[in-house]
C-alpha cells in the first residue's frame, strides 16, 4: 500500500478541477486528475504538480459510464491500496434559458443528470469501502449556487446541482462514521470556460447581485476542498462560494 493518501478529482482537465487538483498535489496528496477528452489538459494539470515537487497521474474516465466509473476505482485500489480524498468536480452544462421549455429535451436532461448527480453517486459507492479503509475518507462534491436558487445554466444543471447538494447530506450519513462528506456550490467562477457557457445575462447578473462586488475565483473553491479535507469534524455542509448572493444565503 502507498504511503503517500491519495487523492481522485474528476474533470481535473477543466478549470477549477485543475486549481484543485494542484492545490492537493501541493499539499501531499498523490492527485489522480480525469478527464474524459481533453488529454493535453489534464497532462499540463498533472506535470504542473510534478514541476512543483509533488506527484500526481491523469486518468481518462466517462463517467456516464458506470462500467467505466467501477473500473477506474478498481484500478486505483490495484496501483494504490489506498484512497484518501474522492473529488466529485466534474459536470456537463449547456446553456438553455429557463423559460425555453421545450429546448430542454430529454436527452440533455439526461446527460446532463448522469454527468452531473448519477455519477457522483456511482463514484462514491464505487469508493466507499477504499475510503473506509483509511484514518478519514473524505467526499467533497462540488455543485452550484444554481442547486439552491433556481437559475444558471439550465433547469437540468440547477436540478442536478439540487440533487447533489441533498446527496452530501444523505452520502454524510450512509458513510459515518469513516468517512466525512461535503460540498461547495460556487456561484459564477470567474475566468472559467464554463462561466463563459451561462447566458450573458445570467454571468452579469451574477457580479452585479453579489454583496462583496466580486464573485469566487478557481482558487477560492481548491482552498475550501482543503480545508474539507483537512477537517476531521465537519460533514454533511454545503458551503456557497459566490461573492455573497442574497438568494443563496441559506
Ligand atoms: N465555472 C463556474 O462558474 C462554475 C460555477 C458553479 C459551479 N461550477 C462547478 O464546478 C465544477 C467544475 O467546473 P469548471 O468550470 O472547471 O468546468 P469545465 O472547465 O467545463 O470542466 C468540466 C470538467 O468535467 C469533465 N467532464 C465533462 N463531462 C464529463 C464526463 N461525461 N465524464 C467525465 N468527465 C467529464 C471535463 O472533461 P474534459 O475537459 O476532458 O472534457 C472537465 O474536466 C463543475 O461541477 C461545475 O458544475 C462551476
Amino acid at each position: 500500500m502507498s504511503t503517500t493518501p491519495v487523492a481522485l478529482v474528476t474533470g481535473a482537465s477543466g478549470d477549477i478541477g485543475a486549481a484543485i487538483a494542484k492545490t492537493l498535489g501541493n499539499h501531499g496528496w498523490h492527485v489522480i486528475g480525469t478527464y474524459v477528452g481533453a488529454a493535453d489538459a489534464a497532462a499540463a494539470t498533472v506535470a504542473a504538480i510534478i514541476n512543483t515537487g509533488g506527484s500526481a497521474e491523469a486518468m481518462q474516465l466517462d463517467q456516464r459510464d458506470p462500467a467505466a466509473i467501477d473500473a477506474i476505482i478498481e484500478a486505483i485500489g490495484a496501483n494504490h491500496g489506498r484512497l484518501d480524498v474522492l473529488v466529485n468536480n466534474a459536470a456537463w452544462n449547456i446553456g438553455i434559458p429557463f423559460r425555453r421549455l421545450e429546448d430542454l429535451d430529454a436527452d440533455i436532461w439526461d446527460r446532463v443528470l448522469e454527468t452531473n448527480l448519477r455519477a457522483p453517486f456511482l463514484l462514491a459507492r464505487a469508493a466507499a469501502d477504499l475510503l473506509k479503509a483509511g484514518d478519514g475518507g473524505h467526499i467533497v462534491n462540488i455543485s452550484s449556487a444554481g442547486g439552491i436558487s433556481p437559475g444558471s445554466s439550465s433547469i437540468a444543471y440547477s436540478s442536478s446541482k439540487a440533487g447533489l447538494n441533498h446527496l452530501t447530506r444523505c452520502l454524510a450519513v450512509a458513510m459515518s462514521p469513516e468517512v466525512a462528506v461535503n460540498c461547495i456550490a460556487p456561484g459564477l467562477v470567474e475566468n472559467t470556460r464554463m462561466a463563459q457557457r451561462l447566458p450573458d445575462n445570467v454571468a452579469q447578473g451574477a457580479r452585479q447581485t453579489a454583496v462583496l462586488g466580486r464573485v469566487g475565483q478557481a482558487d477560492d473553491i481548491a482552498n475550501q476542498t482543503l480545508t474539507f479535507v483537512q477537517s476531521t469534524s465537519i460533514t454533511g455542509q454545503i458551503m456557497v462560494i459566490d461573492g455573497g448572493m442574497p438568494g443563496a444565503m441559506r
